[in-house]
């Protein structure tokens, strides 16, 4: 399937409020949050071992997954949220998917960063709050766009499942839905 993610990153923008300003803003004060960014890991990952659910999924890669974390946080505040952003973070997406990960721990897992990057950010800017309020904002819209761009990967599986499943009920070919499709015109 070919993706359109010059769309995707518009659209992800457009849900989210991620605006230059706000883009600004996040690489702005990078130097300044980025050394706390390993502590915000340590607490993800010790809140994600403490559900049950989450927990067969850190098994013997926690290491790993922690310093693939980190990486991706810090680059919320170094990259540009541009077409090549949104394909990675597809990809990631996809990854996810393709351990088989429930979809709610995206959303679950952006709630618990965001909740941890909260006090960060008040221990730095909380004596200015004008500029604390934005920078709150500007995170939760970096997060929003992340989580939705991912987890667009796991609305297309779904649908590819659907249409899987669809061609075993009916017998029908690939082929023969392709060209279907191709003619089918709404
Ligand atoms: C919601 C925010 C999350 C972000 C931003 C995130 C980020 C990432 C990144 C950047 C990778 C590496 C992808 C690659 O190989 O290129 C990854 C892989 C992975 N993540 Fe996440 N993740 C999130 C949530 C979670 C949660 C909640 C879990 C499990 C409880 C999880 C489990 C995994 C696993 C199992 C892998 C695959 C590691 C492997 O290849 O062995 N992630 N994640």
């Amino acid at each position: 399937m070919s993706h359109d993610f010059d769309q995707l990153t518009q659209y992800a923008k457009s849900f989210t409020g991620l605006t230059a300003e706000y883009e600004e803003l996040l690489q702005e004060i990078g130097p300044q949050i980025i050394p706390s960014l390993k502590t915000v890991t340590e607490s993800f990952y010790s809140q994600l071992s403490s559900i049950p659910e989450t927990k067969p999924f850190l098994e013997g890669r926690i290491d790993a997954l922690r310093a693939m974390h980190t990486q991706w946080l810090e680059g919320l505040f170094i990259n540009d949220f541009d077409t090549s952003y949104t394909e990675s973070m597809y990809k990631v997406g996809d990854v996810h998917v393709k351990v088989k990960l429930p979809v709610e721990f995206m959303s679950g897992g952006m709630t618990l960063i965001n909740s941890q990057l909260i006090p960060v950010v008040i221990s730095l800017f909380g004596d200015s709050p004008d500029k604390c309020s934005k920078v709150l904002s500007a995170i939760n819209a970096a997060t929003g766009f992340s989580l939705l761009t991912m987890q667009q990967s796991y609305q297309e599986s779904s649908l590819a499942e659907e249409l899987e499943k669809f061609l075993k009920i009916s017998g029908m070919s690939k082929v023969l839905f392709s060209n279907l499709a191709s003619a089918y015109k709404d």
